[in-house]
């Protein structure tokens, strides 16, 4: 198979495996490898372990033999290697095959025994068979021109080869089965927590309630499922705050929108009948209508702003805070031709920038002095200062009107909250909410305080 192959065949096996059998599967693979591995070197130690006490056995027959009949003639020297008890079996090799008298000897002889005969070459073992059984043996130099060769029946040492083979097999297949039963247990508690997260947000998915929540287990166990199952919680708590607050805008707006939207249509069902008014009140019907119209549209403008969360990141640029709140003043002269707008910028230029979308700014203090002017007598003035205490800027809007009750002050920046006094005035409840989130998304705090000597003030702290 090609590498490309394998690779796609690899990626559809982890596809199609839950990430428990994976896991399973890869820690009995890592054990079993491990428990085989040990295995198969236990049995090459064993192994040479009594290889080597068979060829050192055969080292001391060789060099015995030699004592006993040093220069003997090529021939059988000793033993015959057919009882399992006897002592090592002997027979001296010529170098050259013609002055070899045995036809055919009891042990084998290669041409290699030759070359060692002949000085050519190292001793060495081989593994024989004599008589149908096992041998070991040694081929070693011996006098000039001859080689020793001594054997020793390796039954006892191969049965003990077998048994070990045997138990060591034994032992890898426990191994193996040990593995297996330890993947499937880590894999089981190790991924106990990303169960209860998936079942979590799965239920969530098929509910679409934010409601649930992950159980955690108690402080001081946490892990880093456990700190992601907190985080997956804090976002489900962010997610239900979001959710409830848009639900709470829409009953909101579908409540406020019901009364104008109400006289809307008993307007226009008058003008339907036209025929049967008098010109002026037709007259009247056709402006109240027109006005209506208008606050719905703006009512409808400013949910939609409120509606609209953060600002939207290619529109930031960096605001020159002193031009803003001229432009500002010069807007609501304009609006309100009969309230005095004073403005006073007590800043350095350079000081009194704010990274920020200049119209959501200009909304933002359009809705204050829209406030001030609508809330205070006309020909009162309206005050507006810049100023750079310490830390951010700080634009403060002030008026000399009646002022925000103090139990009205901490609802003034709900939506669609109006105090009493205001219910006979214009508006709907929704500038100060527009401008607090305005602010908030400009990292700005804004907060309404009762200002001394009579009146309202508005402060926008950077
Ligand atoms: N400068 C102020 N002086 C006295 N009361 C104020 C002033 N500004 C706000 N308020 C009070 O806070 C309430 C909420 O103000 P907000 O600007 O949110 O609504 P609104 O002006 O009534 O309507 P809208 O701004 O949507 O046209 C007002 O109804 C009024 O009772
Ligand atoms: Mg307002």
């Amino acid at each position: 198979m090609s590498g490309g192959g394998r690779r796609r065949l690899g990626a559809a096996w982890r596809r199609r495996r839950p990430l428990r059998t994976r896991l399973a599967l890869a820690v009995t693979a890592a054990v079993a490898f491990v428990a085989v591995v040990v295995c198969a070197a236990a049995f090459f130690v064993v192994r040479s372990a009594l290889y080597q006490q068979l060829d050192l056995s055969l080292t001391q027959s060789a060099r015995l033999a030699a004592q006993r009949e040093p220069g003997a003639a090529p021939g059988t020297l000793a033993g015959e290697c057919r009882f399992l008890a006897a002592p090592a079996c002997a027979e001296v090799v010529p170098a050259d095959p013609a002055k070899d008298p045995r036809t055919p000897g009891l042990l084998p002889v290669a041409p290699a025994a030759r070359e060692v005969a002949a000085g050519r070459r190292a001793p060495y073992y081989t593994h024989i068979t004599v008589s149908g059984h096992p041998a070991r043996m040694l081929t070693t130099d011996y006098a000039r021109g001859r080689a020793l060769q001594v054997a020793l029946r390796a039954d006892t040492v191969e049965d003990g080869i077998e048994e070990a083979a045997w138990w060591l097999v034994l032992t890898a297949a426990a191994g193996v089965l040990l593995a297996a039963v330890l993947g499937y247990w880590v894999s089981r508690t190790g991924l106990a927590p990303v169960t209860r997260l998936t079942a979590t947000a799965e239920r969530i998915a098929a509910t679409r309630d934010p409601r649930h929540r992950i159980e955690l287990p108690p402080p001081g166990r946490e892990d880093e499922i456990t700190r992601l199952a907190g985080s997956f919680n804090t976002m489900l708590g962010e997610l239900e705050q979001s959710v409830t607050a848009q639900r709470r805008l829409v009953a909101d707006a579908s409540h406020e929108l019901r009364t104008p939207l109400t006289a809307l249509r008993t307007n226009a069902e008058l003008l339907a009948r036209a025929d049967r008014l008098t010109p002026e009140q037709r007259e009247r019907a056709s402006a109240a209508l027109g006005r209506q119209l208008r606050e719905v549209t703006g009512l409808v403008n400013d949910l939609i702003e409120l509606a609209r969360d953060e600002e939207p990141r290619p529109l930031v640029e960096q605001v020159r805070l002193g031009p803003l709140v001229e432009h500002c003043a010069e807007v609501a002269r304009a609006h309100w031709p009969a309230v005095p707008v004073r403005v006073r910028v007590e800043a350095p230029a350079e000081a009194a920038v704010v990274p920020g979308v200049p119209a959501r700014l200009s909304r933002l203090l359009g809705n204050l002095l829209d406030n001030a002017a609508k809330f205070s007598p006309p020909g009162l003035p309206v005050e507006v200062e810049l100023t750079v205490p310490s830390g951010g800027p700080e634009v403060t809007v002030r008026d000399h009107g009646r002022g925000i009750a103090p139990q009205d002050l901490p609802y003034v920046f709900d939506r669609f909250y109006r105090a009493g006094a205001a219910r006979a005035l214009p508006g709907s409840g929704l500038g100060l909410a527009m401008a607090r989130q305005i602010a908030r998304a400009h990292g700005a705090e804004l907060v309404a305080e009762p200002a001394p000597g009579g009146g309202a003030l508005f402060r926008l702290t950077f």
